[in-house]
């Protein structure tokens, strides 16, 4: 009997099953005690929804526009690495997935998938994710490659300039260079369907990388070479020229503070991504929810906010949708629906949260997520709008 699919944890319980443990924990688990991950998720479900009756919601509306682009929901596929070890290929059915489902697609520059494989597969334009690393050149190549490809936007991320330590990874022997521990042969060898399909990928590798470091081609060297290459130095400067050689929408991803958030609007973005990297970075960081209010404050009429970090499910997107975002960026939850059932895994993702945002939408009374504000919720602490804080009586 296949298993009964009905929300995000489904998926991610079959895909802990399918997926190989060092590859599950890689996607699954965030930097050192892991409490920005829990803040993440804890923090979104503290905040509660006005449920509102007796208003006619017959016709209910979730489009909307993402940088100019339509989306049937306010979502966005998330930039991650090493998506194509959850199911061959993974870049490329997950950005089919999201261009027949109609949101956008983000292809991170530590994708196994190249960005000329994403681009064979896709008609509509999607993201391209870029770090910049201490080699400016391979910068600059890779966004040559973009606008070749027709990427309709470059998500520039911030908030890597070191890497924060995942220590599961390293347990794992997913680290830099990789261990293959008797424990990760023994799981392998259990999941031999997984092998097939991720052997029978198009690439085993950085896709977009490949061919670039002399003598350094597999996952391990390559690997390697990459650890030395995050950049500490990365400044506004660097930022303003990327802008220039790109020339085309820039999304600043990793802005979790009002006043960085204002210099990112002074540098010229077309929109920002509220994130702290799905708690894989900053431990001990604000949650990217109790963020968002202030840097909406702070630059929202001035550029457009995406918002990423513990979104699982509708009510997610209609809680930061009504903080000032955009729209959400979803990392873990679409590569849980990946790594369960590939690309109908990513579809079903897709497809579960806008069910639960269009339901949300109805029950909080709210026709068209356009009209989505603060009225719809009630933050931690607050009773009736605009009564402040609860007073404790002793
Ligand atoms: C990421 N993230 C990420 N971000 C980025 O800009 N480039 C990248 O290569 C990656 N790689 C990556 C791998 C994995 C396995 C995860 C889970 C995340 C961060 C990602 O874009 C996004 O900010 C978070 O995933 C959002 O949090 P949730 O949705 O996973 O809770």
């Amino acid at each position: 009997m296949p298993p009964v699919i009905t929300n995000i944890e489904d998926l991610r319980q079959l895909a802990r099953k399918r997926v190989p443990r060092a590859i599950f924990d890689y996607v699954d688990r965030g930097s050192y005690d892991e409490l920005t991950l829990r803040a993440n998720k804890a923090d979104l479900d503290a905040i509660a929804l006005r449920q509102r009756v007796a208003i006619n919601v017959e016709h209910r509306s979730t489009a909307t526009t993402l940088l100019g682009e339509p989306a049937r929901m306010p979502v966005a596929i998330a930039p991650t690495g090493l998506t194509g070890l959850n199911w061959g290929d993974g870049e490329m059915l997950a950005a089919r997935a999201a261009e027949r489902f109609g949101v956008p697609f983000t292809l991170s520059t530590m994708s196994i998938c190249s960005i000329e494989d994403v681009a064979s597969v896709v008609q509509r334009p999607f993201w391209f994710q870029l770090y910049v690393m201490r080699d400016r050149g391979f910068a600059a190549s890779l966004i040559e490659r973009a606008k070749a490809a027709r990427c309709s936007a470059l998500v520039l991320t911030l908030d890597l300039q070191i890497q924060g330590q995942r220590h599961r990874d390293i347990k794992n022997g997913l680290s830099v260079p990789p261990r293959l521990t008797l424990a990760n042969l023994l799981d392998i060898a259990s999941k031999p369907a997984w092998a097939l399909r991720v052997l029978g990928g198009r690439r085993k590798t950085f896709g977009n990388l490949e061919g670039h470091v002399r003598g350094a081609d597999s996952l391990s060297t390559l690997s390697q070479w990459i650890a030395g290459q995050f950049d500490p130095t990365l400044s506004w400067a660097d930022v303003e020229w990327v802008r220039g050689l790109w020339g085309g929408k820039l999304i600043l991803k990793g802005i979790l503070d009002a006043e960085d958030a204002r210099l990112a609007a002074a540098a010229g973005c077309d929109a920002i991504v509220v994130s702290n990297h799905g708690g894989r970075q900053l431990d001990g960081a604000l949650s990217s929810i109790r963020a968002l209010p202030e840097i909406a404050d702070a630059v929202g009429d001035r550029t457009e906010l995406l918002f990423d970090g513990g979104v699982r499910s509708g009510q997610d997107v209609l809680k930061a949708v009504a903080l000032g975002a955009r729209g959400c960026m979803i990392g873990r939850a679409f590569l849980y629906g990946l790594g369960a059932m590939g690309e109908a895994g990513v579809t079903r993702v897709l497809e579960i949260l806008r069910n639960e945002l269009d339901v949300s939408m109805a029950l909080t009374g709210t026709r068209d997520i356009l009209e989505a504000s603060p009225a719809l919720l009630r933050l931690p602490g607050e009773t009736a709008r605009g009564a402040g804080p609860v007073r404790r009586v002793a």
